[in-house]
């Protein structure tokens, strides 16, 4: 596996290649990444992944001091999984000066849900994605990129990007990858004590049961969701929020019980279990 640290590098590396299939990652790699890494081998010959923690998405008071940084142990797992480049650029690299310009997404999508709670989130996001696509792909001509389905929002928002710049790159969503009892994989688990992760459990298992009652009850939406966060803050949690979504676009279902029995939704929910906040979704 070829690591490139600057752009130019990351270029010169690719030159000659066909069309690239890439991962954006921020690091600390578990299985999710990995499953990522493993479509985007069966989707393109040459496999580019990048890991770089994006000071823009976070918020002051967020964790982007503490974000796990696991660099040799990352390495080992993408040269495993037959990664091809690894793209690890510095700060300076991507930032050599102040980001003035940023992509400002649309913000009936970016600004609900994940944009309500961490303002800005997705501005930080979008530009850094833009940053990245540029660099891997300004000289292949196009190429694919996977994001997870974990982050529902993001990969909607990524996707409306793309399509509005029209950008030659396909976008490729894949399944959110879950530890036994149903917790999705995220690099902010490993903040979590094993028995808390236990107790993470019960996000999944709130979406689950939100979904169920969607589809099988006529009880108003609204109280749906308000019974379903003060579950989960009976066993510990603080959520921001747990919603269902029409998936298309993001925003609620119309009343009419015939739509929820029928329209493709998703449920989603963010909530702070002993201060780690972790998200989750599930379409049904
Ligand atoms: O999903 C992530 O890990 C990050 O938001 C991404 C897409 C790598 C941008 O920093």
């Amino acid at each position: 596996m070829y690591i490139a640290h600057t752009v130019d590098e990351l270029r010169a590396a690719l030159a000659g290649r066909s069309r690239p299939a890439f991962v954006p990652t921020m690091g600390n790699l578990h299985a999710g990444h990995l499953s990522l890494v493993r479509l985007a081998r069966e989707r393109a010959d040459t496999c580019v992944t990048s890991i770089f923690v994006n000071r823009l998405q976070f918020l002051p008071h967020e964790d982007f001091d503490s974000y796990p940084r696991t660099w040799e142990a990352d390495c080992e797992k993408l040269r495993a999984e037959g990664c091809d480049i690894l793209f690890a650029p510095r700060e300076t690299d991507l930032y050599p000066e102040p980001q003035v310009f940023k992509v400002q997404p649309d913000p009936q999508l970016a600004d609900i849900l994940e944009g309500e709670f961490r303002p800005g989130f997705f501005t930080g996001v979008c530009t850094v994605v833009m940053k990245l696509f540029s660099a891997v792909f300004a000289t292949t001509g196009g190429g694919v990129a996977v994001f997870g389905k974990k982050d529902y929002q993001q990969l909607m928002v990524i996707q409306r990007m793309v399509q509005q710049f029209a950008l030659p790159i396909e976008i490729v969503g894949a399944e959110t990858a879950r530890a036994d009892g149903g917790l999705a994989l995220s690099s902010r688990n490993g903040y979590l004590s094993e028995a808390q992760r236990q107790q993470a459990t019960a996000l999944s298992r709130e979406l689950r049961q939100l979904a169920h009652a969607t589809r099988t009850t006529a009880t108003p939406l609204r109280e749906l969701e308000t019974q379903a966060m003060q579950a989960l803050r009976e066993q510990g949690w603080e959520p921001d929020y747990l919603t269902v979504r029409q998936r298309s676009n993001l925003l609620s279902p119309a009343a009419d019980t015939q739509v929820r029995v029928n329209a493709p939704l998703v449920v989603l929910g963010a909530a702070r279990l002993a201060g780690t906040r972790l998200i989750d979704n599930l379409e049904f």
